[in-house]
């Protein structure tokens, strides 16, 4: 009989992905599921084949020098995967997939949950419905932005942010975008492009953040950036903390130039900065995005898919590296 591959499972992913992993793999499973700090990742990595982390795992060019010889390939259960060192691995030969399609519709759902919820001051209506202060109707009271017929500027228009953009149009919205090649006209589907950043940021009655967090991307939207905006912008972000300059984006709220931001994702997440907490124009989630049970099952059966793929000598579909 031939021996199963040796895998180290970081986090304790959903049942139906345990299930699986028992079957084809000699797993070892976190199954407290408290995070791994390095040293102790290292310590479990010893005499296994493969990795199977996620992006609270941090594997970055000294942990990735400090992986046992054995370690062949790191499939991360995410489509984010900032928190790997492509070019350590890769210079070591261990090959990186990561978890792409299967949580573009989820992540796109959170975003629109965003958008109306930063427009329509969803936080602060259901605190005022629980802690008291509701004093009925009046014709001013609690008025939001009006979502319908605005401009959607997508900064990054990859699978999330094209099916951002299809929800979107259910409302009316206007779409524009930024990437650097612009799409077909059938994969546009009326979006307008803009070939710079400023020219996008100039038309941005919502600015959605849908680019990965890379060198180029980190604080991306800064003091500079928001001055660029039209009046009364709404920021959503359900791509990574680090693209947004936290210090800017909180004195733009405090000041009204920017009217509210709906956030997903967090510099430092889970510990984020505070001061958003204090703002009542923020609606605030904790990394949402692909928290549904369908998409956390999928995001494992691909991860899975690879690992599969990898070890049968073929070539695994998200290959990264
Ligand atoms: C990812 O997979 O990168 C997402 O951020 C998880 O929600």
């Amino acid at each position: 009989m031939v021996a199963k591959p040796k895998i180290l499972v970081t986090r304790r992913y959903p049942q139906a992905v345990l299930d699986r992993i028992g079957q084809n793999y000699d797993a070892v499973i976190n199954e407290t599921d408290e995070p791994y700090d390095v040293d102790r990742l290292i310590g479990l990595a010893q005499g296994m084949d493969g990795l199977m982390p996620t992006l609270t795992n941090k594997l970055d060019r000294a942990a990735i020098e400090r992986l046992p010889e054995t370690v062949k390939v790191i499939s991360t259960y995410s489509v984010g995967y900032e928190h790997i060192d492509l070019e350590a691995a890769k210079e070591r030969g261990i090959v990186v997939t990561n978890t792409p399609d299967v949580l573009t519709d989820a992540t796109a759902d959170i975003a629109l949950l965003l958008i109306l919820g930063a427009a329509r001051r969803g936080a602060e209506g259901d605190r005022l419905c629980r802690e008291g202060g509701w004093i009925g109707w009046t014709p001013s009271f609690m008025v939001g932005i009006e979502v319908t017929g605005k401009r959607l500027g997508i900064y990054g228009m990859g699978r999330i942010g094209l099916a951002i953009a299809k929800r979107a149009r259910g409302f009316d919205m206007e779409i524009h975008y930024h990437k650097r090649c612009r799409l077909s006209p059938e994969e546009e589907m009326g979006a307008i492009y803009h070939e710079t950043p400023e020219s996008l940021l100039a038309v941005s009655d919502f600015l959605s953040l849908n680019c990965p967090d890379t060198p180029e991307t980190h604080h991306f939207l800064n003091a500079e950036r928001i001055a660029q905006l039209p009046e009364n912008p709404v920021i959503i972000n359900t791509a990574r903390g680090p693209v947004v300059h936290d210090d800017s984006l909180i004195t733009a709220l405090k000041t009204g130039r920017v009217a509210a931001a709906g956030l997903d994702v967090f510099e430092n997440e889970p510990n984020f900065d505070p001061r958003y907490k204090d703002l009542p124009n923020t609606f605030l989630l904790p990394h949402l995005g692909s928290a549904t049970v369908e998409t956390r099952n999928a995001m494992g059966l691909r991860a899975l898919d690879n690992l599969d793929a990898f070890f049968r000598g073929e070539e695994p579909r998200d290959r990264l590296v």
